[in-house]
């Protein structure tokens, strides 16, 4: 079946046409072809300048992901006629949140530069006795060891879109699976790195990193535990963690969110000011509840024996009432 693929093309050092654009090309597509496998025979037949990367053709290596249809994907694991039928054409462009070098070539160094930041080696207690990793333990870690560093996580996250310097799902996966090791002896010292300003927890959680990583390493999942850690050491003092407190505070008391009460606590007094501005928008756009008052749920206590069954599971002491 003859099939048309629309490939962006762009090539910075092409005088005549150094803005992308989109090319056509016609494929012979037979049944289980993957998208990688019609790209080279576009390649060998067609047109040998096409510029994309790849390698193992068997997802184990990482290299061949591109946005396909609009989202990341690894071209090798993904094959044309299906794509086609659910989507209804077959467009092919360099990862998102990347920069292109040549046509769906880009330049990987700034992801490579987060997994480096994240110090993705076992630093070993030199204090610690026994250093054996039961099932269990393993079983911690075992999503996260799958990554094969494609980047799709990367191309398809809403956080990186607007923060270039945030650590981003690849790296903050790769982080667990040092944090969640029972060998390792910097687990601290990791979690207060992740904790700074563009770490773990500037992520939104919009899920796209686990619906779209093509290996199932969830990598929210792993940022959910390296939070849940970090707090259980006692790392408090950056706005995440303080907006969970102010969070959590404000559901044991009231039985909801007092939104205004939260941006005090998680920014403090000063940066909160900083806010008006927004307060005012929604003041004219009809958001702002009138009177502001935060009125508590009458199945409170039912709420407050939720938080203590939760805090003995996760065996912490029961916080003292005021
Ligand atoms: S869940 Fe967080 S890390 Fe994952 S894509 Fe969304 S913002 Fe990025
Ligand atoms: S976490 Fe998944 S999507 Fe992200 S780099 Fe690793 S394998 Fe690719
Ligand atoms: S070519 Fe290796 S993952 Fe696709």
């Amino acid at each position: 079946m003859k099939i048309e693929f629309r490939i962006k093309r762009y090539n910075p050092d092409d005088g005549g046409s150094p803005e992308p654009y989109l090319q056509a090309y016609m494929v012979d597509v037979t049944e289980g072809m993957t998208v990688l496998e019609a790209l080279l025979k576009i390649s060998e037949e067609q047109d040998p300048t096409l510029a994309f990367r790849k390698s193992c053709r068997s997802a184990i290596c990482g290299s061949c992901a591109m946005t396909v249809n609009g989202t990341a994907r690894l071209t090798c694991n993904l094959q044309v006629l299906p794509e086609v039928e659910k989507m209804g054409s077959m467009t092919i462009e360099p990862l998102h949140n990347h920069r292109p070098v040549k046509d769906l070539v880009v330049d990987m160094t700034p992801f490579w530069n987060k997994i480096e930041k994240i110090s993705p080696y076992l630093m070993p207690s030199s204090t610690s006795g026994s250093n054996a990793v039961t099932a269990e333990a393993e079983e911690l870690i075992d999503q996260s060891q799958r990554c094969v560093m494609c980047g799709v996580c990367n191309a398809e996250c809403s956080s990186l879109e607007i923060d270039e310097r945030y650590a981003a799902p690849a790296a903050l996966a790769k982080a667990w699976r040092f944090v969640g090791d029972v060998r390792d002896g910097s687990v601290v010292k990791r979690l207060e790195r992740l904790s700074e300003e563009h770490g773990m927890w500037d992520c939104v959680r919009c899920v796209r990193c686990t619906q779209y990583c093509p290996k199932g390493v969830s990598p929210l999942k792993q940022i959910e535990r390296l939070r849940s850690e970090a707090m259980k050491a006692g790392i408090l003092d950056n706005h995440g963690a303080k907006h969970v407190e102010a969070m959590a505070g404000s559901v044991e008391k009231f039985g909801r969110l007092d939104e205004a009460a939260m941006t005090f606590k998680t920014l403090g007094f000063l940066k909160s000011l900083g806010k008006i501005p927004l307060g005012i928008r929604m003041e004219l756009h009809g958001k702002m509840p009138h009177p502001y008052i935060v009125a508590q749920i009458e199945a409170i206590e039912e709420v407050r024996e939720i938080y203590k069954e939760a805090g003995k599971k996760a065996g912490l002491k029961e916080k003292k009432k005021e």
